[in-house]
């Protein structure tokens, strides 16, 4: 099966707007020559539209790090699908392991929140992953069903044509630790299993599915390199143009 990798990059709470569009500026310059590989950032909701802005016409796309699930209304400091839509984003990041951990996301917000993003014409790229005490319990399988089963709960493939998973091991996540080759390679394997049970085998066949953590330029190609891997989310190592690079060009 031919997936096109993507490369995505989540500056979370980096960067103020002038600093995210140098940033986004000369990424597009490094850019210029790469092929066959999908490239998104995802800068703070207020540096969105600069950054939308900056790369127009380049191989960036971009995207938000959450949205919230209704359209419009009284929901003092949220930003909506639509609204992220407008700036000039492609993709939306939903259920991030530290949106789950200081903001109390749960399976059942993150599944509105896919439902939020397919209406509003976005690429929703789920979050999955298990925390250190729940692998070390050996829950890490269990949770990972769960997270995918509520989080898909009620769509039709044909809605998720062009869903992202991304599997990022909470205890990988800024700490410099990556899951071994091996780790990654089962999950990977493990997910593609559950979505077939969940849809049809062809869906589950295309999905992309992207590893998260710690990802650097130094360990990039050996995670590409396995079968069940579409890509990477890239968080510390993406706030520069010029490391993030070295990623997004990881043959
Ligand atoms: P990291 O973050 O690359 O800094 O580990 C990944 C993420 O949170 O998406």
């Amino acid at each position: 099966m031919n997936r096109t990798p993507l490369i995505a990059g989540n500056w979370k709470m980096f960067k103020t707007g002038d600093e995210a569009v140098a940033t986004a500026e000369r990424l597009a310059e490094l850019s210029r020559d790469v092929e066959n590989t999908e490239i998104m950032i995802a800068p703070t909701f207020l540096s969105l539209p600069l950054v939308a802005d900056a790369v127009k016409g380049t191989k960036i796309k971009t995207g938000a790090q959450n949205l919230f699930y209704e359209n419009q209304g009284a929901y003092t400091g949220e930003v909506s699908g639509e609204m992220i839509k407008a700036a000039g984003a492609q993709y939306v990041i939903i259920g991030h392991s530290e949106r789950r951990q200081y903001f109390m996301e749960t399976d059942d917000s993150v599944n509105k929140k896919i439902k939020a993003a397919i209406e509003a014409d976005l690429i929703p790229v789920l979050c999955i992953g298990e925390t250190k005490t729940q692998r070390d319990e050996e829950k890490a399988f269990f949770i990972l069903d769960k997270q995918l089963k509520d989080g898909l709960k009620g769509f039709h493939s044909d809605e998720l044509k062009n869903l992202i998973i991304a599997y990022e091991p909470v205890w990988a996540i800024g700490t410099g630790l990556t899951a071994t080759p091996d780790q990654v390679n089962e999950i990977h394997q493990f997910i593609r299993s559950v979505i077939r049970t969940i849809f049809e085998a062809s869906f589950s066949d295309a999905v992309r599915i992207l590893y998260g953590g710690s990802v650097k330029p130094d360990n990039v190609s050996g995670l590409m390199k396995l079968k069940d891997v579409d890509g990477a989310l890239v968080g510390g190592a993406s706030l520069d143009a010029d490391t993030f690079i070295k990623i997004v060009k990881f043959n």
